[in-house]
């Protein structure tokens, strides 16, 4: 059992780890971490063993990226250790961490100028004490293994979102990692190629044996290929335990509140951002989890009303979170920087439209200036039966 909280009685201690379960490989104690004054991660605890696949979850800005940005030292920790089999991660050859330890981003980072195989060729040629042969033969392997055997000589620019992340994954598997971070690999993507690049961390962690920590929203992925579950909140690991317990037997407040919120999406909007079938995706999503046609049309006309009289004109960069709970509640966030500024107060005539929706027809209507941004949260919700 591992400390989660060190406010909670229940929780036991990292002395009494199972002697039977496999090693740990991962041991995380008092992480903090703070960005310009802001605690980040408060005192975390973690650990992972030898082949466990972890899933991390938890609201935005819970620290889950930076926990595993800590874990290869993209961030270097203000105090608490990190050990890696054993040895301390800070005292660590950072070149020989981060070979131990893969990692994948959202944004996949291709070399735009390299092919596919180049690309994941790149590394494995110059750091690891290989034939270019050998380089080469695994890499082509690597690209079979993740779907993409004819696209060796493709371009990022020639591929999809989603099989640039299936280069991205096996361009860090060219090191023979063994451990893999994945943060959040699939939401930088077009919905419908979510599942392919799902499906390949799926075989990975059926077949190889490898130790994986992934950051993911797509709650059924992680319920599906998880050992054991992370609920993040607030700088700690709030609760852990295996997929069951978490999303269907929480034990702590803030965790059931999460896992309430079945599904959601959750996008990252700048000024160049194509609303175009923007709307449609937001009824689809709806659709999906069952949203009647009357509240569908009210989520859509209420989120084109802020956006056209309000967003679009005042805010630079938003991140927009929607998301349908188990009673099919629709919970709205909205997220941005800038000075402070409340569309339900704004006087002008073009939000007033917005909020007298919003007024209307919402409730949970709550606006606050967390980690100084703007966020903006109300639900649409379910009818009474
Ligand atoms: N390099 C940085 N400089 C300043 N602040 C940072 C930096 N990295 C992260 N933060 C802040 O730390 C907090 C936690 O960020 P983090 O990215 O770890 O959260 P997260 O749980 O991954 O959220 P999300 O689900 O949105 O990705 C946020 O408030 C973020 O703005
Ligand atoms: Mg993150």
């Amino acid at each position: 059992m591992i400390q989660i909280d060190k406010n909670d009685a229940q929780v036991g201690t990292v002395a009494e780890t199972n002697s039977i379960s496999p090693r740990v490989v991962i041991s995380v104690r008092g992480l903090s971490k703070s960005f310009e004054g802001v605690s980040v991660l408060r005192d975390l605890d973690a650990d992972i063993r030898k082949g466990e696949i972890v899933s991390i979850i938890g609201p935005s800005g819970a620290g889950k990226s930076t926990f595993l940005r800590c874990l290869n030292l993209l961030e270097t920790p203000d105090s608490g250790t990190i050990l890696i089999d054993g040895e301390d991660a800070e005292k660590m050859d950072v070149r020989y961490l981060r070979r131990k330890m893969g990692m994948v981003f959202q944004q996949f980072n291709l070399f735009p100028h390299l092919s596919a195989l180049e690309n994941i060729m790149l590394a494995p040629k110059t750091l690891l004490n290989e034939s270019y042969e050998d380089v080469r033969a695994y890499a082509l392997d690597l690209l079979e293994k993740v779907g993409l055997a004819g696209k060796a000589w493709a371009f990022p620019s020639e591929l999809s979102g989603g099989q640039q992340q299936r280069v991205a994954i096996a361009r860090a598997l060219a090191m023979h990692p063994e451990i893999m971070l994945f943060d959040e690999p699939t939401s930088a993507l077009d919905p419908t190629m979510v599942n392919e690049v799902l499906g390949v961390i799926r075989s990975l962690a059926d077949e190889s044996g490898m130790t994986m920590a992934i950051v993911t929203h797509e709650m059924r992925f992680a319920r599906e290929v998880s050992d054991r579950i992370f609920y993040m909140d607030q700088g700690i690991v709030y609760e852990e335990g295996p997929a069951d317990q978490i999303f269907d037997r929480p034990r702590r407040d803030r965790t059931r509140a999460f896992i309430r919120r079945v599904d959601t999406i959750r996008y990252d909007l700048d000024k160049d951002f194509d609303y175009y079938g923007f709307d449609a995706k937001i009824d689809d999503f709806a659709m999906k989890h069952l949203v009647e046609q009357d509240r569908r049309e009210l989520l859509v006309q209420l989120v084109e009303e802020l956006f056209d009289n309000f967003f679009f004109l005042k805010v630079e960069e938003l991140t927009f979170t929607l998301g349908v709970t188990e009673k099919k509640d629709v919970e709205l966030r909205f997220a941005y920087g800038g000075p402070e500024l409340n569309p339900l107060v704004s006087d002008d005539a073009a939000s007033l439209f917005a909020k007298n929706i919003i007024v209307k027809n919402c409730t949970e209507i709550e606006f606050s200036i967390i980690d100084g941004k703007n966020v903006l949260e109300f639900t649409l919700p379910a009818k009474k039966l």
